[in-house]
Order: C-alpha cells, then structure tokens, then sequence
C-alpha cells in the first residue's frame, strides 16, 4: 500500500546527525505527537477553566442545586440553538429519551421502530415505556436507521400498535428526515406515528438547515461528559416544539407532580442539577466554533486518506478498498462527534494503533438485536446483516476539537503503515 506519507513517529525519535554536505540537516521537530488520545478533556478544559469555575461559584453562591434559574436559562438557549420552541432539561441522555417517548404518546403494548446500530439506551427508553423495541436495519453508507427499509416493514408487517419511529442521528450526522417525515404523512389516513429523534450525538447538526431536535415531534439529547457539548457528570435535555408536551416533561421528569405533593401520574426523579446548567452555559458559548473545528479535522482525515491511497479514489472499486468512509448526506450539517472509518481488519488494526498508543473505540461491537437481554425479540445473527456488518468493520478515530493536524497525519500514517 502506497502510503504517500512520512512516518512522524520514526522522524520524532530521530536525535540530530552528522551530515554529508549534500544532505539537508536533521532537525527534531518537537510537534510532532508520540500518542493522540481519542479524546482529551483536559485541552477543553484548559481553555474554559476560569469560565467553568465562575459558573459553578455562582451556583454555590446561590445554594439553589436543583432545576431553577440555571436550568431555565439553559432550557431557553438550547431552544434557541436547536429551533424548537421548548426545552427542557434532565438527568441524562436516557432519562430524555424516555421523556421524549412518553410525551409523545409512547404506552405499554405500543410498539417503536428503531435502529439496532446505536447505544443501549435508544432500545431501553423504549422497554422502559412500557413498549416493544421492533429493530429494523441500517443503510449501508450511513449506517443510520434505513428508512426504506422501515417503509418495507410497514407494508409487509406493520408493527402491532405502532407509535412512533425513533431514528438516531449516529456519529452526529442527521438521519434521513425526509424519508420519516414521508412516511409519516403517506401513512396518516391510515395510522399516526409520532418521530422522535435520538439526537444524544448531533448537539448542533442540522438537516435541510433544521436544527437537529426541531425535526420530530420530540428529541432527546445526551451532555454525557464525552458529548460535543458535555456536562460535568450526567445531564440532558428534551426538546419539543409543542408546549403541551413540553409541560407533560416537567412533570414527569419531577414526580409526575404538577405541583408539590401532588400526582397525577407516574413520573420519576429526572431533575438536572444547577451545577451541570452552569457548566453547559459556559460550553454552549463554544459549541458551533467547536463544531466546525470538528468538520474541519474530519476534512483533514478524508483529504490524508485520500492522499494515502487507503480510501478508493474516483472510479476505482470503493469496496476493494482497506479503509471505507461512510457515507455523508448533502442534506446533512455533520458534527463529527466520532470520525468513523469501516475496516474489514479492523481489531487487528485496533491493535496495532494501540500498540501505538493511538486511541481508537468501537461503537458498536454487538448490535442490540443480539444482545442477550433482547433475545426476548426472537431476532438471531443474520436477521440484520448490514448493521451485524458495521458491527464487525466500524473503528472511531481520535475526534475532538483541540486535535492538532500533526495528530491527524500521525494516526493516518499509522494506518497506512499497518497496511504497508
Ligand atoms: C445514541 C445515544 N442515545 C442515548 C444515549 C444516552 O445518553 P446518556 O449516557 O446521557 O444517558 C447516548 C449516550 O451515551 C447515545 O450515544
């Protein structure tokens, strides 16, 4: 394999030499990176420090730690950046998606289609409503939940009591919302069937220029501390641009209480903490710049790659090639909150890059259908074959805004090297 690059890594060790006189002198460039995490919050950090510490002073300050003026004051501007009318905040991703099923009408017996290729919790949400997970399949270039195929299982075997269809934007890039919003109307006469979006990866992605979280009728986000916009410990937040839904949330996520001791229904302690508000207050100032900062890296990823020979360039056989990029929706604002890469080697290079000291994660090893506490559902291997693919072939690289360019040639190089 043509790598096109220098090896960094052997340049770094280099120690300067005696040269002949038609030789250009050795330098060390100190630049140059010996490991890239996948991540590191420390650099994000290092720039918001005082920030963070203020916010979280004035919260001390006011001894209010739970929902109040920090968690309305977060509400109204995640409103704002997403486009939907209402927010309202929580204790984590999972505990949104629940809220954001309930809300929208999600009862035991119903049924949700959804994808088998996400996080545990876009399937718990759904038992925990009371309903039954009907897993349908990814598209092969996204790996997001395939919406002709769900259009297949409606004709062919419509879900018993069906309530809603709930697509995950993977990796922070946009489902087909087009293709949902379709099939929601082409439907209507017949059946309703609410959208909501798993939005836990997209914080500021959009689709057609409609903000992620003002797409479905409900949607739910994660500020899970390795989110793009991250929290300091568990948070998250529901978005919906219907008010009556909105309040349902706050009493659900407090008790199913419309006021103090009193309940209409069951909800749970889902409250956010002030401290987390003020934390994401300070982050949200950041989030598009860090967002771009994102596609930017991701530009730089394709371009090396491209650059390397690893990925097919035009014309030639894309499937023959060692690395494949997924594949990027024009309708689509991504926010690369992983870079992912499809391998058919992929755990022995995992190892190597290791090996290397250069971070990399699978999300996700076992698809939902066929983990154990599933099995309820009767699927088997081979029921889903293109997300039990991804499944065996996806590898995140280091994704995070503060990554360096040199970084990025340093894991490119790296997998070059593993295929040379
Ligand atoms: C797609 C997806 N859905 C839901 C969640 C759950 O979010 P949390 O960890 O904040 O509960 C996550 C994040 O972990 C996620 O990535």
């Amino acid at each position: 394999m043509k790598s096109g690059l220098s090896s960094p890594r052997k340049t770094a060790r280099k120690t300067p030499q005696k040269t002949t006189p038609n030789t250009a002198p050795q330098t060390v460039p100190l630049s140059v990176p010996l490991a890239v995490p996948l991540l590191d919050l420390r650099r994000q950090y290092d720039g918001i420090r005082e920030d963070v510490l203020v916010a979280i002073a004035r919260v001390c300050d006011s001894q209010s730690f739970i929902l109040g003026p920090e968690v309305e004051a977060l509400e109204r501007e995640i409103a704002a950046l997403t486009g939907a009318a209402c927010a309202v905040g929580c204790a984590s991703g999972t505990e949104a998606l629940w809220l954001a099923l309930v809300a929208a009408g999600v009862k035991p017996g119903d049924s949700v289609i959804t994808t088998a290729f996400s996080f545990f919790a876009s399937a718990s949400a759904i038992v925990r409503a009371g309903a039954t997970p009907v897993f349908v399949d990814v598209d092969p270039g996204t790996l997001n939940l395939d919406a002709a195929a769900v259009g297949r299982r409606l004709r062919t075997k419509r879900p018993e009591n069906l309530r809603a269809i709930l697509p995950v934007h993977l990796y922070g890039q946009c489902a087909d919302m087009d293709a949902f919003d379709r099939i929601v109307k082409e439907n209507a006469k017949e059946f309703e069937v609410a959208i909501v979006e798993d939005a836990a990866q997209a914080i500021g992605a959009e689709w057609n220029g409609r903000g992620a979280g003002s797409l479905g009728v409900t949607a739910a986000f994660s500020f899970y501390p390795t989110k793009n916009l991250s929290a300091y410990g568990d948070a998250g937040i529901v978005t919906t641009s219907r008010p009556e839904m909105a309040e349902h949330m706050r009493r659900l996520r407090n008790h199913g209480s419309p006021r103090r001791y009193y309940h209409d229904e069951f909800g749970w302690n889902g409250r956010m903490d002030a401290i987390q508000a003020a934390v994401l207050r300070v982050k949200l100032a950041h989030i598009a710049d860090w967002n771009q900062r994102r596609r930017q890296h991701a530009a730089t990823y394709d371009r090396l790659f491209a650059n390397s020979g690893l990925t097919a360039n035009h014309g030639s056989d894309e499937s023959a090639a060692p690395v494949r990029l997924l594949s990027r929706s024009p309708q689509a604002k991504h926010v690369f909150h992983q870079y992912v890469i499809r391998t058919q080697r992929r755990d022995e290079l995992r190892k190597f890059l290791t090996e290397r000291k250069i971070g990399s994660e699978i999300y996700y090893p076992l698809p939902l259908h066929l983990q154990p506490v599933f099995s309820y559902l009767g699927l088997k291997a081979g029921d889903l074959p293109v997300c039990e693919q991804a499944a065996r072939e996806v590898l995140a690289l280091p994704m995070f805004p503060e990554l360096t360019e040199a970084e990025i040639r340093l894991v490119v190089e790296s997998i070059a090297d593993f295929y040379a």
